[in-house]
């Protein structure tokens, strides 16, 4: 029995390195399943081509784990949701591809998202939920940005990064320091034992835009500079030097939003995406939302990375708004 208000939605996610199915019904997560792939790590990023491939092995199985998690069959759903981009194209024709043809044997229909906005919506998953409008700080490996919020499907982007993304920034820096990829949480991890001494000087960018390709390039010729000194410098000072690049991280992304909030006048803050499980960013934003007056919002470790429920909780507003997408549709490689 098909249900208006209470659908039961199976999404899938696929736009990166992470394949993921979750099933919502009537916005009530039931299961949320995703299978990482580690082929990336020795390489030190993604490998487009091998994500891709992952994505074909994983699917089926994870989709399956999802439906058989959630206590659903094929036959129960409403709809099935799909990301259609931000992403690698090979990876998100993966996900596209299987939710039209799922869609088509099942004769439901298809619901195209944004992976932005449901980085964004990650945030109605679960209690506590900012109430509107408010703003999100969207950091992850391929983005930043700040968006203002005014109901689950109307966002308006307020500022973006013009390079590099804030995860980006941690990667990158963890290259040079020769740390495993993903670097952020190791930076993080290391941190906690170093002392913030080494000062990076903060870019000057307009309005509510950031770059973070200054910082990458003043770190590197610090510690070019640094190693001719004393060849041993990065093995002496590790903890000290991650800990100084995560404060200057953190700083950016915290006087942005210091700026967005003044402007709008808003204080429900919300913070979305992989680089929001930092410990310095969580432990500053608190202590700024202290002394401003603002709420801050940071959904669990699970819905911050990349995950399928998010785009399930997207897919949740879009089926009650009645926004259903074609058969035809294609993967959007970048954010419009
Ligand atoms: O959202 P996400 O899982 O994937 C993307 O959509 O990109 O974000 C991954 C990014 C990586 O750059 C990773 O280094 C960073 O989030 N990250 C962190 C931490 N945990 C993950 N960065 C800093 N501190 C962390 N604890
Ligand atoms: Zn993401």
């Amino acid at each position: 029995m098909r249900s208006e208000k209470h659908p039961i939605i199976l999404a899938i996610e696929s736009s990166c390195d992470d394949t993921a199915a979750a099933v919502l019904s009537g916005g009530e997560l039931l299961s949320n399943i995703t299978a990482q792939q580690i082929v990336h790590a020795k390489y030190g990023g993604v490998i487009p081509e091998l994500a891709s491939r992952k994505h074909q092995e994983n699917i089926v199985a994870v989709v399956d784990e999802a439906l058989k998690v959630s206590g659903k069959l094929a036959g129960d759903l409403d709809a099935i949701a799909f990301t259609q981009g931000p992403g690698l194209l090979g990876s998100l024709l993966v996900g596209v591809s299987y939710a039209k043809g799922l869609a088509l044997a099942l004769d439901i229909p298809l619901i195209a998202i944004d992976h932005m906005q449901a980085h964004i919506l990650a945030h109605f998953i679960e209690d506590p939920k900012p109430a509107f409008p408010f703003l999100c700080l969207t950091v992850s490996g391929g983005h930043t940005q700040i968006t203002r919020v005014d109901a689950p499907l109307e966002m308006t982007i307020l500022g973006k990064t013009i390079d590099d993304a804030a995860g980006e920034a941690f990667d990158k820096t963890g290259k040079m320091l020769g740390l495993p990829y993903p670097a952020g949480p190791v930076i993080d991890r290391l941190s906690r034992q170093g002392v913030a001494k080494f000062k990076f000087t903060e870019p000057r960018v307009a309005e509510l835009d950031f770059s973070f390709s200054g910082l990458k390039t003043s770190i590197k010729y610090f510690l070019r500079d640094q190693t001719a000194l004393n060849p041993d410098f990065i093995n002496q000072e590790r903890e000290n030097i991650c800990a100084s690049v995560q404060e200057s991280i953190v700083k950016i992304l915290l006087h942005k939003m210091e700026d967005a909030a003044r402007k709008t006048g808003i204080k429900e803050i919300a913070i979305a995406g992989g680089v929001s499980a930092n410990s310095a960013l969580r432990t500053h934003f608190e202590a700024r939302a202290r002394d401003l007056g603002w709420r801050v919002y940071i959904p669990k470790l699970a819905y911050c990375t990349d995950n399928a429920a998010m785009i399930a909780m997207v897919a949740h507003f879009k089926y009650l708004a009645g926004e259903f997408a074609d058969l035809n549709i294609t993967p959007k490689v970048r954010q419009v």
